[in-house]
């Protein structure tokens, strides 16, 4: 993808995931105009210049599938991958997952995703390929009132907002909760220079970090996450600061299954569900010691 492909890839991705979720899920997902899809291209790019392959169909010169993808320090991650309804079941999708195996193999690292559980086209390509769930996630949502959110208190669990000095910390709490490591992408979110990222984070007695959340506001996209935490607690008191960062809106978070204490606190709130993820891996999986939580804004999890 070079930049003169923002326009038609944004377009792709918007078209794909509406159509997909409009003729054969609960209506389409991405309220906001095409332009605002852009933003995918703006911040992966950011992240990982030229690390978005597309497939251009012959017959039409038209561009027929996308995926971004990102290389880190122990892992590759695999993010949007989309094709456009003209050509779904064309193998277009599957070149592309081709290249990204391929890539991530010759880096002799494991291939990670989070992909949807209520979509089977998009389970069985990543199946087929080799790829193994292993992780479940219920995609939570909640309307934010202008006002903000009325939440109790999670007793023993302070808040500050995140700080560049962070980043560091932040990478090596994810890497010990998940086992990778990904620094840039936090100093990314916590320099902000687009002004869409917000960083909390809830401190140790020693000073050190127990959990972090970061969240992006912006008109086609207010995602919470990424984060991780120690635990159940640290994670709904990062979650119910954020949720009252900048409100009046609507909010959509990625809960892990099986961690019940938070996901009874989101319902004790009135979230509801919306959606469900399945974290897959084509290669070593690590093990998972905390609370984590993944977004798709950017998804290099
Ligand atoms: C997900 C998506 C990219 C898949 O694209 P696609 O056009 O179906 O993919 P391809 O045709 O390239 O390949 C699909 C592969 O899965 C296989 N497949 C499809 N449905 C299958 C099923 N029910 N059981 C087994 N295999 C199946 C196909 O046979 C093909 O593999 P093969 O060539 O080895 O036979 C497309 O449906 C899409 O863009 N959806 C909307 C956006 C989206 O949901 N993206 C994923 C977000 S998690």
């Amino acid at each position: 993808m070079t930049s003169d492909d923002w326009v038609e890839v944004a377009e792709m991705i918007h078209v794909s995931l509406n159509y997909w979720y409009a003729s054969k899920g609960d209506g389409p997902k991405l309220k906001c105009g095409p332009e605002h899809v852009q933003l995918h291209c703006q911040v992966n790019e950011a992240l990982d210049p030229g690390r978005c392959l597309v497939a251009e169909m012959d017959s039409t010169g038209r561009l027929a599938a996308c995926c971004f993808y990102h290389p880190r320090e122990r892992h590759v991650s695999l993010g949007i991958m989309v094709a456009h309804p003209n050509y779904f079941g064309t193998g277009a999708a599957k070149a592309i997952l081709g290249e990204v195996i391929a890539f991530a193999e010759k880096e002799e690292k494991p291939l990670r995703l989070v992909s949807s559980a209520m979509n089977l086209d998009s389970f069985s390509l990543y199946n087929r390929a080799g790829f193994v769930p292993y992780a479940m996630f219920q995609d939570m949502l909640i309307d934010v009132p202008s006002e903000g959110l009325d939440l109790p208190e999670i007793e023993g669990v302070e808040v500050r907002t995140g700080r560049v000095e962070d980043a560091p910390a932040m990478a090596a709490l994810e890497r010990e909760i998940s086992g990778i490591e990904r620094e840039s992408d936090f100093r990314h979110f916590l320099e902000n220079r687009e002004d869409i990222w917000h960083v909390s984070v809830t401190e140790d007695a020693s000073g050190g970090l127990n959990g972090f959340l970061c969240s992006v506001t912006h008109p086609g996209c207010s995602l919470i996450g990424p984060g991780v935490s120690r635990n159940d607690q640290q994670a709904a008191g990062l979650l119910r600061v954020v949720l009252n960062h900048e409100p009046g809106r609507t909010r959509v978070w990625l809960a892990p299954c099986d961690k019940t204490e938070l996901v009874q606190t989101c319902y004790s709130w009135g979230a509801r569900n919306c959606e469900l993820h399945t974290a897959q891996v084509l290669g070593e999986k690590y093990n998972i010691s905390g609370v984590i939580m993944p977004t798709f804004m950017p998804e290099t999890w």
